[in-house]
């Protein structure tokens, strides 16, 4: 997620937005930059000043600015679209340079807003989509001198989300700032007014603050703060109280990482299904693979490690289903020593959330050196595994910081369904109508998160407490619940330490069942599906051995409570995109059970974020 801090008071403006961006680099970033407000002979200009890298870069590279300005913005940012670089990074400026603006959020319309500002002789500099922001708002303003009036045009006729912060040099110490679906705060200090997309930005110079709400508008003023309604008409929002220490601030108000980025997943969904679907067409061009070169694919390997690994495995059953051609997963690590037949109709995708897995890479280059086209589904733009693939997918996930892979492997699963979607209707096995649908039907999937968010935590915190003395657990399922009890299984033992394993349901029997004792916990997906009742039969074995039965089941399923002795419920969905939701409730699990063991969710023990060793 970018950050955002602005400032217009009576103080030097430089020091407390390099500040607030120092309290936003734990939300990860790979440059930033401030626009500050200068007077001069005949009135006001604004310094731009950006930088790839460290925000102490940034500081220092200002060290030479004048400490005079009182008004500005800044922002870090975490690329999306467009690599990270200079010209990349905010703040973007109009034409003239005498509007400046940052932006968190993901502008879905525009490519064509570009198109049509360029049409009408606007000069882009950078490949963002936030730029087209500046442009709107200078040619708006050149109608309403009013910056407020302008930016509030210019929202109009953006669709996506947004959190933005905007200055105008014939506006000197005014900063009008506008929200939808990116967290905005504002607030008064002793000092002047001040707007941050997070409090801990913010939070030494006021714990008195608007959290402005999608559709509101406001403008900040060293003597005062304005708010209005999308119309312009004045609105007085609730001013909110923050108590939280730094600690919590920085988890924005969530106890550990891990359980914000678990309710980020919503948002993670819509985010990476911004743009895919263009004049009805499934668009994902950064492939780099023409549709004749896609239509040659007759075989397809995901290698991956860990919890990328299984979004493979669930990606093997979208591609074997919907594309008819068969789909391999394997671990990265075991893929280059085997020497696995590839051919120049091969197609590898590599999926790794931080792109720089060591095993992952040398896949790369092994693959790329038996001749096949290698395709990187990542989180970080620029990251070895996407400079080094044919073609790319961003999730759009922002920065994940907890050691544990939750919301980058929601992303993961959202892209590569996309891609078995594509591959399917480049095959012929689907019609676009068919596509749309599961196109539709996939973004429902945020909504489906959200239900069990909402509601299943009680039943969820049951189950942990149903586990927690145990030595070991079984992670059962069938079809795609199998490869669901996968990634459960990892998350359980990589954050509680309690030994788990995953299991077909189907191979119960041949073996594992002996583990079976009183009240040792199975967990079962076993979500209505073509494997539904063989699912169940397979835990009434386990059963009638005394198993202490967990079970992910369909909402309105009441017969599962026959055998299971804790149910968590997700909606009815399709079972395709059942890994999306399912894997919900393992999370939570797994983390509640780490919690009830005294656990660090966050930075659990012998592991880290990316393994850059083999
Ligand atoms: C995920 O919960 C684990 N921390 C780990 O298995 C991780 O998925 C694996 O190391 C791969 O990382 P990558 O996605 O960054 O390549």
């Amino acid at each position: 997620m970018c950050g955002i801090v602005g400032y217009t008071g009576t103080k030097a403006a430089k020091d407390i937005l390099i500040s607030g961006l120092k309290r936003l680099e734990y939300r990860g970033y790979d440059s930033a930059g401030v626009a500050l407000e200068r007077a001069q002979e005949g009135g006001t200009t604004l310094d731009v000043i950006r930088r790839v890298g460290k925000v102490a870069g940034l500081e220092s590279e200002l060290a030479g600015v004048d400490a005079a300005s009182t008004c500005g913005i800044g922002h870090t940012r975490w690329a999306t679209h467009g690599r990270p670089s200079m010209v990349n990074a905010h703040p973007h400026v109009s034409c003239d340079g005498r509007i400046a603006i940052v932006h968190n959020g993901i502008i879905e319309n525009f490519a064509e807003l570009r198109t049509e500002l360029e049409g009408r002789g606007h000069r882009f500099a950078s490949e963002t989509d936030t730029e087209v922001f500046a442009h709107l708002i200078e040619e708006a303003y050149a109608q309403t001198h009013d910056l407020l009036a302008a930016l509030r045009e210019a929202c109009a006729r953006v669709v996506g989300a947004y959190g933005i912060a905007a200055v105008c040099a014939d506006e000197p110490g005014v900063i009008a700032v506008a929200r939808k679906d990116s967290p905005i705060i504002i607030g008064r200090g002793e000092h002047g007014s001040y707007v941050a997309s997070d409090i801990i930005a913010v939070i030494d110079a006021t714990r008195d603050v608007v959290v402005l709400e999608d559709g509101q508008f406001a403008r900040l003023t060293p003597a005062d703060i304005e708010y209005t309604d999308a119309q312009g008409v004045p609105i007085e929002p609730a001013v909110t109280h923050i108590d939280w220490d730094i600690d919590m601030a920085e988890k924005g108000g969530y106890p550990d990482f891990m359980l914000k980025e678990i309710y980020e997943q919503p948002r993670v969904v819509r985010d990476t299904l911004v743009g895919r679907m263009t004049a009805g067409e499934l668009d994902i061009d950064e492939l780099g693979l023409s549709m004749e070169e896609l239509n040659l694919i007759d075989r397809v390997y995901v290698i991956a490690c860990g919890t990328s690994y299984h979004a493979g495995l669930i990606a093997k059953n979208l591609i074997e289903a919907w594309a008819r051609i068969p789909c391999e997963v394997e671990a990265a690590s075991e893929f280059r020593y085997r020497n696995p037949i590839i051919t120049p109709s091969t197609l590898v995708v590599a999926v790794s959330q931080s792109g720089e897995t060591a095993d992952t890479l040398a896949a790369i280059r092994d693959a790329r050196i038996k001749g096949a086209k290698v395709f990187g589904i990542t989180n970080v733009v620029g990251s070895p595994v996407a400079r080094e693939s044919d073609g790319v997918i961003y999730t759009k996930a922002n920065k994940e910081i907890a050691v544990a892979s939750t919301k980058s492997f929601i992303g993961q699963v959202v892209s590569l369904t996309l891609l078995a979607l594509l591959l399917a209707q480049v095959k012929g096995k689907l019609t676009t109508g068919q596509v749309r649908m599961l196109f539709r039907e996939l973004g429902d999937t945020a909504e489906q998160i959200q239900w069990v968010l909402d509601t299943q935590g009680e039943h969820i915190r049951d189950a942990a407490a149903a586990c927690v003395d145990a030595h070991s657990a079984l992670f059962v399922g069938r079809g795609m619940g199998a490869a669901i009890a996968n990634e459960g299984a990892l998350k359980l033992k990589e954050i509680s330490y309690l030994h788990a394993e995953a299991y077909a349901a189907g191979e119960m029997k041949h073996g594992p069942i002996a583990l079976i004792d009183p009240g040792f916990p199975v967990i079962a997906v076993a979500t209505k599906s073509p494997v539904y009742d063989k699912t169940v039969s397979n835990l009434k074995e386990c059963e009638a051995r005394g198993a202490r039965i967990i079970v992910v089941a369909t909402e309105g399923d009441d017969d599962i409570r026959e055998i299971a002795d804790h149910v968590i419920y997700i909606p009815r969905v399709r079972d395709a995109f059942c890994a999306i939701t399912a894997t919900v409730p393992l999370q939570l699990l797994a983390r509640e059970v780490a919690l009830m063991r005294g656990c660090d969710v966050d930075q659990p023990r012998n592991l880290a974020k990316s393994v850059t060793v083999e």
